[in-house]
């Protein structure tokens, strides 16, 4: 449908038809190795989603829980103070250990590759759920405040590390839609929980602790299946030189014999790359090469984190708007996209504040303002939700890439973490009127998208990369002669925006 859709845009390119349609129809072919991949990536998006959204449910049996505990050990009931402090640290510290983890994903995913490091990571989801699940059997508020913290660390992994397997393995003409797997897998993990976390089901007095333990299931479904997943053809191509490695997991991804092509990008990139030094964190903020796409990537972290989204407890809803997106992102391109799903935003959080303002005096505008909220949502998914990570992996090469994705979570981490903390007591201060601060966030970020973030649908990351320091020269035709393999997906964009 993309080679189809590319070609009719322009009607001058018919040299190359016949060329470029087998080129990329053979790309386009999704073999059971690469679909099984990536389903086993994204079951740690699945996990993560669950562990986001299994906490809220059973807020106040777990209190109860905490209260009892501490009737147990101090022979008196908790102080009302001490309580919230308590859950509200049981919350937090998730973001805490995703903070600190997402630090190490460019490190860990460098030493051990990105199949292995996946792989032990299972093993801090083991010893949280594990810990979460036996709290209550062991009267420990303690063992679910670590539980919590451990599982954060894993969820700060496994963010990480579940985009960039996905996109490594993912050929260029479907990595889009790929990597959308995982945003859409995070929202089915979130609704997972809000189902089994219903007070029928799971979210009840005895129960919660399976509800927590659950976790462990994912995971051991993941770690069953990796070993039969190939490690990224690009790490082991690029990182670990190991070329005929590379290759025959190329084969088994690619079903074709014949994958001269891709390894001649691999080679391409590793070329350049040799030639650019190691990139560490520090190197990344000094290096003027990598500002511009740094504070793109950094902002448009923010960008999801600051939407207010984490304000709005209706995600239910959301898995829809996710597969809506799966076709639209290869279709419209992520720069398109994520400045639709800002602009759709900002005006549902303007719409969502009148009705609530008016809530009192106009009794439809309850309607109104559940519209406006579903709005809010489904622009979230369109835009704001998956995108950030889509550019944090297509915006680098290789070398900075680890690096870069590190800084990126830990930026997305660090505003979720804020915006937890903060968001209660703004909400008290501002009443109605708090959705209007997101609102000038949102306007805000749109048009720094508008003017700063340059489209990365459909280009080798070797041309993204050209495409930042061409920038500068000013000089960006040149890049479209000299690749003609890709040409298409340049007309093809040019045509729509
Ligand atoms: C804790 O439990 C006791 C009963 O054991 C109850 O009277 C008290 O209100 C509870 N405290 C809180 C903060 O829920």
């Amino acid at each position: 449908m993309i080679t189809k859709h590319n070609l009719s845009t322009d009607s001058t390119q018919q040299g190359h038809d016949t060329v470029l349609k087998t080129h990329t129809n053979s790309q386009q072919l999704v073999t059971g190795t690469l679909a099984l991949s990536v389903f086993t990536a994204v079951l740690g998006s699945l996990e993560f989603g669950y562990n986001i959204g299994v906490i809220n449910a059973p807020q106040k049996i777990i209190e109860a829980d905490y209260n009892a505990t501490w009737v147990h050990r101090h022979g008196e009931p908790i102080p009302t103070g001490t309580l919230t402090s308590l859950w509200s640290l049981s919350v937090a510290i998730f973001s805490i250990g995703g903070m600190l983890s997402s630090f190490c994903v460019g490190f860990i995913s460098e030493w051990l590759g990105r199949r292995k490091a996946m792989l032990i990571n299972n093993l801090l989801a083991f010893i949280g759920g594990s810990l979460m699940g036996l709290s209550k059997l062991c009267r420990s508020f303690e063992m679910m405040i670590f539980g919590r913290f451990i599982i954060g660390a894993y969820c700060g992994l496994a963010s990480g590390l579940t985009p960039m397997y996905v996109g490594e393995i993912a050929p260029t003409s479907l990595r889009g839609a790929l990597g959308t797997l995982h945003q859409l897998a995070i929202v089915t993990g979130i609704l997972i929980a809000q189902i089994l976390g219903m007070e029928s089901l799971l979210g009840s007095e005895d129960l919660w602790p399976v509800l927590l333990g659950l976790t462990v299931v994912p995971t051991v479904l993941q770690m069953a299946l990796l070993p039969f997943c190939p490690e990224s053809p690009r790490f082991l191509y690029i990182v670990r030189c190991q070329e005929h490695h590379a290759k025959s997991g190329l084969r088994r991804l690619t079903g074709r014999l014949e994958v001269g092509d891709m390894l001649a990008e691999m080679k391409e990139e590793k070329r350049r790359m040799d030639m650019e030094r190691k990139v560490s964190i520090l190197e990344l903020f000094r290096s003027p090469i990598y500002r511009q796409p740094m504070i793109i990537s950094i902002l448009l972290q923010l960008s999801q984190q600051l939407s207010g989204i984490n304000a709005v407890s209706c995600t239910s809803l959301t898995p829809f708007c996710s597969y809506l997106q799966l076709f639209l992102v290869e279709r419209m391109g992520r720069r398109t996209l994520h400045m639709l799903g800002l602009g759709g935003m900002c005006i549902s959080a303007i719409i969502m504040t009148v009705a609530l303002a008016l809530l009192d005096s106009v009794p439809w505008m309850s309607y109104i303002s559940m519209l406006s909220i579903f709005g809010f949502v489904a622009f979230f998914e369109v835009g704001p939700g998956p995108i950030p990570w889509f550019f944090v992996a297509e915006l680098f090469s290789q070398g900075p890439r680890p690096a870069a994705m590190a800084v990126a979570g830990c930026s997305n981490w660090t505003a979720n973490f804020i915006i937890g903390m903060c968001f209660q007591s703004v909400a008290e201060l501002c009443g109605p009127y708090v959705f209007l601060i997101f609102a000038a966030l949102l306007l805000f970020f749109l048009i720094f998208t508008f003017f700063r973030v340059p489209e990365t649908r459909g280009k080798t990351f070797d041309q993204i990369a050209a495409n930042f320091n061409q920038h500068s020269a000013g000089g960006m035709m040149d890049m479209d002669l000299d690749k003609p393999s890709t040409e298409l997906d340049y007309l093809g964009e040019d045509s729509i925006n």
